[in-house]
Formats: C-alpha cells, structure tokens, sequence
C-alpha cells in the first residue's frame, strides 16, 4: 500500500476509467500541477506503464488499482481501498464507459444490459460508495464525464445516450447533498472527443482532441462544480437541437 499524498499535501486524483485517452491526459494535467494519482481500470499492463510514465515525467506519486465499474457489490471496498492508498483527501475522476453501435445494442439484449450496467449503473453504485469517503474529508472534487448525447435521444445512440441522461440527473442530486460538505462535483458534457470511442465513427463536427479537452476540463474543474459543455461551442448547438420541435427534429439525420 503506497500513499500518494505529495508533501504539499494536494489531493490524490483518482482516476476512473484510467485506460481512457481523455482521463490518460486529464492524469497527465493532474501531475503536471503536482498532485499524486491513482489509475483504476481492468487493463493492469497499460496502467503500471502510465503509472511508471507520470511518475518518471512529472516526480509525484502514481500508482495502478484495479477497477470494474460493473463489480457493484466490490465498489464500498474499493472506495475505502482508494482513501487508504491515498493517504489523504481524494478527488475522483469518472472517464468510464463505452457506446457500442446502436444496431449491434438493439439485437443483443445482454450487450445493451451490459453497457447500461458499466455507464450508469456502474458510475451510480461507485459514487455512492465515495459519498461516505467524501463527506469524512470534507473537500475535494468529482468530475463526471456525461455526454451531449444524453441532452436528446437520437437514432444513432439512443442507449448510450440515455446512460448519460440517467448520470447527469444523478449528478444534480449528489452535488446538491455533497455541496453541504465542500465538496464539488462537475457533471462534464463533451462534445466529441478524438478517442477509441469516436475512431468508427465518420468525421464529426467540433472534434476535439484528449489534450485539449483534458486541458479545458483541468480548468473548469478548478472553478468548482456544476455543469458544463466542453468545448463551449457545445452549449449553444444543444441548447438549439433541445428545442428542435419533434416532428422535424424526427426527419434530421442527427
Ligand atoms: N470520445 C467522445 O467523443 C466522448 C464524448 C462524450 C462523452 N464521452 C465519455 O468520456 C468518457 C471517456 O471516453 P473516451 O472517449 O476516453 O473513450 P475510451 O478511450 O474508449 O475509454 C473508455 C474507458 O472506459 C473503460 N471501461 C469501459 N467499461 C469499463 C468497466 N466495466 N470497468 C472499468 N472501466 C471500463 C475502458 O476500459 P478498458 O480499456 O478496460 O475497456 C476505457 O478505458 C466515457 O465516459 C465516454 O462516454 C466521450
């Protein structure tokens, strides 16, 4: 067991989904401004290379966890496993997730059932097991990645999207009960990124690389909690398709 306190006495960033190219970037943006990381994921090979990587590049504590974000009933050990490895206050950062192809959801129950159990469910039953780790250390940060595609349902990722619908009104409730705490949680809605998750997808508008939006989501995670779409450009392209009406809304090829 390894304390990844730094002597300043910053917050560990847990990482959540560490193998993800946006938390492996945001982990980068942790230790570049000198706080000591804990990467949780399943792929234990890649996570003690990037482990060894930050800790090599930037002189602060890294160190591997496993994680699955479907082990429900492993979450409370794991979150008191985390605070104990820390070695002091914890923030969290949920990378995550996956969005396999609508068709391929529709016609495998057990798969559509599986995602639904990783993205919310998952990120649901883990954040109810940091509550009690948070509301002791009275401080910290939660960045929840959510997605523009849980604003409005369309045809092309409706499962995956309303994973997200169901986190982001998770997030209002558990920032509103850890807000009494000092503790902010960020519900993060991004537009899409340039990561395993888009690499099938046809070329999409606004794409932004891991760099940029770990370096976007560094800085609005510095300002507190709440809500935000990154990059920005995303807040007034939904705020427009949220008000499309149906029945043309219907007919679009979104
Ligand atoms: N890329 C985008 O355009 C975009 C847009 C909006 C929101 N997001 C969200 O941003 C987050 C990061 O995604 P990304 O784009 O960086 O995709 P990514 O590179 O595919 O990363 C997703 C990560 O989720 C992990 N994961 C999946 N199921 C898991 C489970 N059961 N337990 C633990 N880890 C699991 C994967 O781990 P393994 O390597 O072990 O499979 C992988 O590291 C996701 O929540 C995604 O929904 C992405």
């Amino acid at each position: 067991m390894s304390a990844t306190q730094t002597a300043t006495g910053a917050p560990t960033w847990l990482m959540l989904g560490a193998s993800s190219a946006v938390a492996r970037a945001f982990a980068r943006e942790a230790a570049a401004h000198g706080h000591g990381v804990l990467l949780a994921g399943r792929d234990m090979d890649d996570l003690e290379r990037q482990a060894a990587d930050l800790a090599i590049r930037y002189e602060v504590p890294a160190a591997p966890v496993s994680f699955d974000a479907r082990d429900h009933a492993g979450h409370a050990a794991f979150a008191r496993d985390c605070a104990a490895r820390a070695g002091g206050p914890l923030n969290l950062f949920l990378a995550f997730g996956s969005m396999p192809d609508q068709a391929e959801l529709d016609a495998d129950p057990a798969a559509a059932a599986a995602m639904v159990d990783a993205n919310f469910t998952g990120a649901a039953t883990l954040l109810a097991a940091f509550a009690p780790v948070l509301e002791a250390q009275r401080q910290g940060m939660v960045v929840a990645l959510g997605s523009v595609a849980g604003d409005r349902g369309r045809p092309r990722n409706y499962t995956y999207g309303a994973t997200k619908a169901a986190l982001h009104t998770f997030l209002q409730g558990y920032a509103a009960r850890l807000s009494r705490v000092g503790v902010g949680v960020l519900c993060i809605r991004p537009g899409p990124v340039d990561t395993a998750m888009t690499w099938a997808l046809p070329k999409l508008p606004f794409m932004a690389s891991p760099r940029a939006f770990a370096a976007a989501a560094w800085k609005r995670a510095r300002k507190g909690g709440g809500d935000a779409y990154l990059p920005g450009i995303w807040w007034p392209i939904m705020t427009i398709i949220r008000n499309i009406p149906t029945r043309i809304f219907n007919k679009l090829d979104l």
